[in-house]
Order: structure tokens, then C-alpha cells, then sequence
């Protein structure tokens, strides 16, 4: 049998390890999403690239020249979370899992140099946007766009 002493030292240490986890498992914009896109993403996304509405007025030109729409801060990577182009984000990440053609979309490639590094990649920002799916934005129930977490801090 534990001693008091032993109780409390057990319960002050499943506290900690509780609180310790759930916030080592909570995957935010600043503490992990932002360094993949800077390693994987921002050589055609970045400060230099369109803004989404330049990109649409020349989807062509901008594509041959390797560009797509900026995505280099919070606030421009959210338009394709759940902004003007919600959802976006998560077709061209997924593996295919999601999709019901089964096929990855196409910046799922960017994720990493491996499978294994890409599908670890796409775990973070699966868990990063909270409700993984890959309706385009009419679609989207108001239920389905509150469950989008995506947190910056
Ligand atoms: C080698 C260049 C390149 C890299 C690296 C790259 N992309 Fe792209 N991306 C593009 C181009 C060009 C387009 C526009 C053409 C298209 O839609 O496929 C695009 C389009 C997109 C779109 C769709 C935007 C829209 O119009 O709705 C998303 C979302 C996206 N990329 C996310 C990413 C993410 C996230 C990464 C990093 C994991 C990434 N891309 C890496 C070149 C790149």
C-alpha cells in the first residue's frame, strides 16, 4: 500500500504529466506549422510570391514561373484554411486518404523528402487544422467550419 506521502507524490505527478502532454500535444501556427511551410513551402509561397487575388487574375503566368499565392504569414495562410478559399489547404496537402478519387493532392509531394517525412508532416497539420475535409467553401456547414481550429499561438 502507498503511504500518504506516496499518494500525493503519485497524484502531483499525474497531474503534471497530464497537463505536460496535453500541452506538448497542442499544435499551434508559431510553434510548429511555420516551420515546415518555411522549409517546404515559402520558395514559392513566400513574401515574394502573388497575393491570392494577383494570382487569379494570371494563374497561368504565375504557374509557369513556379509561383503560387502567398502564404507567408498567419493571416495569408488562413485564406486557405477557412477564408476566402477554405479548405484549399487541406485538398492539396492530403495523401488521398481524404479524397474520394483516393489521389494526393498536388502539394502533398512538397511535404518532405520521404514518405515517412511527409506523412509525418501531414499528422501536424492535420492536427494543427483540427477537422480534416476537403469540401470547397460552399459546402462547408457552419458546424464544419467551427470545428476548424488552426491556432496561431
Ligand atoms: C515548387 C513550388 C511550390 C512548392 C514547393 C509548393 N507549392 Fe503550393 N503551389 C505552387 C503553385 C505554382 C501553385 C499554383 C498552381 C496550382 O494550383 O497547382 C500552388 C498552389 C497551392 C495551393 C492552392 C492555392 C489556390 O489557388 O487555392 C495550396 C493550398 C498550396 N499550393 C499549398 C502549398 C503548401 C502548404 C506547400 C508546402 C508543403 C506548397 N504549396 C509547396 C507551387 C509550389
Amino acid at each position: 500500500m502507498l503511504s500518504m506521502r506516496g499518494k500525493l507524490f503519485a497524484t502531483v505527478f499525474l497531474v503534471f504529466f497530464i497537463a505536460g502532454y496535453s500541452w506538448a500535444a497542442e499544435v499551434t501556427y508559431e510553434k510548429d506549422i511555420k516551420k515546415i511551410i518555411t522549409e517546404k513551402c515559402i520558395s514559392c509561397h513566400g513574401s515574394d510570391a502573388p497575393t491570392m487575388d494577383e494570382f487569379k487574375k494570371d494563374k497561368e503566368g504565375f504557374t509557369k514561373k513556379m509561383k503560387g499565392p502567398k502564404m507567408d504569414t498567419y493571416k495569408n495562410l488562413m485564406v486557405f484554411v477557412n477564408g476566402d478559399d477554405a479548405g484549399a489547404l487541406m485538398r492539396r496537402l492530403d495523401d488521398g486518404k481524404s479524397a474520394k478519387d483516393g489521389k494526393p493532392g498536388n502539394m502533398h509531394q512538397y511535404l518532405g523528402a520521404t514518405d515517412a517525412e511527409k506523412a509525418k508532416n501531414l499528422e501536424t497539420f492535420k492536427k494543427w487544422v483540427g477537422s480534416w475535409n476537403l469540401k470547397k467553401k460552399p459546402d462547408i456547414t457552419p458546424d464544419e467550419a467551427k470545428a476548424i481550429k488552426a491556432p496561431e499561438k
